[in-house]
């Protein structure tokens, strides 16, 4: 939420003016920080001094390869779920020995691709997928090192979407499931058994549900040892969450603290898998305001950011902070923050109070992660454009989309 600062009456993330940035590359833009990224990888790295982990970055969170790099520079690893994150990881100089890919889907393509990239490890989340793992290794002439993505059926108690540990979700396997399929694992050719994994979901406030998770892990660890099934690593996902209004999360090491107690004196190599936590409230959103539309009901402050660019307001009516980037005297007014996009969902902020003219810039914050990934061209808009602000520079890490790209693609009949 700290990202951006006032300064002489107007917000600056490091030391560059949020003003200069529109003026040079235009509004809509992604906003980063190099030093908010940093700190918040360093966080995961304190915390697990002196321990045999590995911070495996879900890269679904933001893909931007500039981003990817800082993080493997910063001695990381990635959890992906796709080929393209694959791609991604390996564009942006990441060590495919330490990635790990998840994923309920995974098409054949993408595990012979992975195979042959030589990654840390496949995350299984099902008993069909492990026998189509085993089939394509078989052919490519390897051995996939597997884990088994286990679903500890316990309450995340976060947003329905983003709860994925559930009995009733689609991803991983049954815990009491489980040892079977392990054995199975173990007697297929063309697998190693190397690690357990789980991930119940995000944006976790209270590191009690992870706890309850990873001490269930150890006891099917133990059950698995008696039947001859050892892993050297274990995997406790991603999920901790960050402050986008009032929610006040436990630091990174306060959040761990519990959990590295209930894996106490275990030897495995421990995973983790954040996203949000190291990025979210290292980015913003910067967008101008095009036309104000006052009413008897409601007013409305049109921008030129949609729900295209960050679709988390409309998809779980989550709240983002907006900020005036050079705040008025003006008497504020309750303003719905909205974009240009043809539908009563395309809204950014409900009911901010703000002093507003056309022109102004407004900055949304924590929009680090899940909004430029999430971003799509509906309505025709071109995707916008990311900048990282390392010191006093601005570095552009993607161009704004341009109009002919986003047809380039397409065909018309003969
Ligand atoms: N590992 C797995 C297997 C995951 O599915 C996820 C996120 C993560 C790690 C990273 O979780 P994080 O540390 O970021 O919470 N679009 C939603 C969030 C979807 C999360 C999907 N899985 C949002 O904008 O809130």
């Amino acid at each position: 939420m700290n990202l951006a600062a006032l300064r002489v009456g107007a917000l600056h993330v490091e030391d560059v003016a949020l003003e200069e940035i529109a003026a040079r590359f235009g509004t809509p833009c992604y906003i980063y920080s190099r030093a908010a990224l940093t700190t918040a990888f360093e966080g995961y790295r304190t915390a697990l001094h002196g321990r045999n982990a590995l911070v495996c970055y879900a890269v679904k969170a933001n893909s931007n390869i500039a981003i990817l790099n800082l993080f493997a520079k910063l001695g990381a690893g990635f959890d992906i779920v796709s080929g393209g994150e694959l791609a991604r990881v390996i564009a942006a100089g990441g060590d495919p020995a330490k990635v790990i890919f998840s994923g309920v889907g995974k098409t054949r393509d993408e595990m012979r691709t992975a195979l042959q990239a030589g990654i840390y490890c496949f995350n299984v989340e099902s008993a069909s997928e492990l026998e189509q793992l085993n089939e394509i290794a078989g052919s490519v002439g390897k051995q996939a090192p597997i884990s088994l993505r286990v679903n500890p059926d316990v309450d995340p108690k976060t947003h329905p979407y983003i709860s994925t540990g559930l009995k009733s979700s689609k991803f991983g396997i049954a815990f009491n499931e489980a040892l079977l399929l392990y054995q199975r694992a173990a007697a297929l050719p063309h697998l190693k058994v190397c690690g357990i994994d789980c991930h119940i979901g995000s944006q976790l406030l209270d590191p009690a549900p992870a706890t309850e998770a990873a001490g269930k892990l150890v006891a099917l660890i133990e059950r698995m040892a008696a039947a001859g099934i050892v892993v050297s690593h274990i995997d406790v996902g991603g999920g901790m969450g960050i402050r986008y209004q009032d929610e006040h999360p436990p630091t990174i090491a306060e959040y761990l603290a519990p959990v590295l107690k209930a894996l106490d004196g275990r030897k495995e190599k421990l995973l983790f898998e954040p996203g949000r936590s190291l990025v979210g409230n290292a980015g913003l959103l910067l967008t101008k305001v095009e036309v104000l539309k006052l009413g008897a009901e409601k007013n409305f402050a049109i921008v030129d950011a949609a729900m295209n660019d960050l679709i988390r307001p409309a998809l779980y009516d989550a709240w983002h902070d907006i900020l005036p980037v050079t705040p008025r005297s003006d008497s504020p007014r309750s303003y719905e923050i909205v974009g240009p996009v043809c539908e009563s969902g395309d809204f950014l902020g409900h009911d901010r109070e703000l002093a507003l003219r056309e022109g102004d810039l407004l900055s949304i914050m924590s929009a680090g992660a899940y909004g430029m990934t999430m971003a799509s061209n509906y309505n025709s808009r071109p995707r916008a454009a990311e900048v990282m602000v390392d010191g006093d520079t601005m570095h552009l890490i993607r161009r704004r989309e341009e109009i002919a790209q986003l047809f380039a693609g397409e065909i018309v009949l003969p």
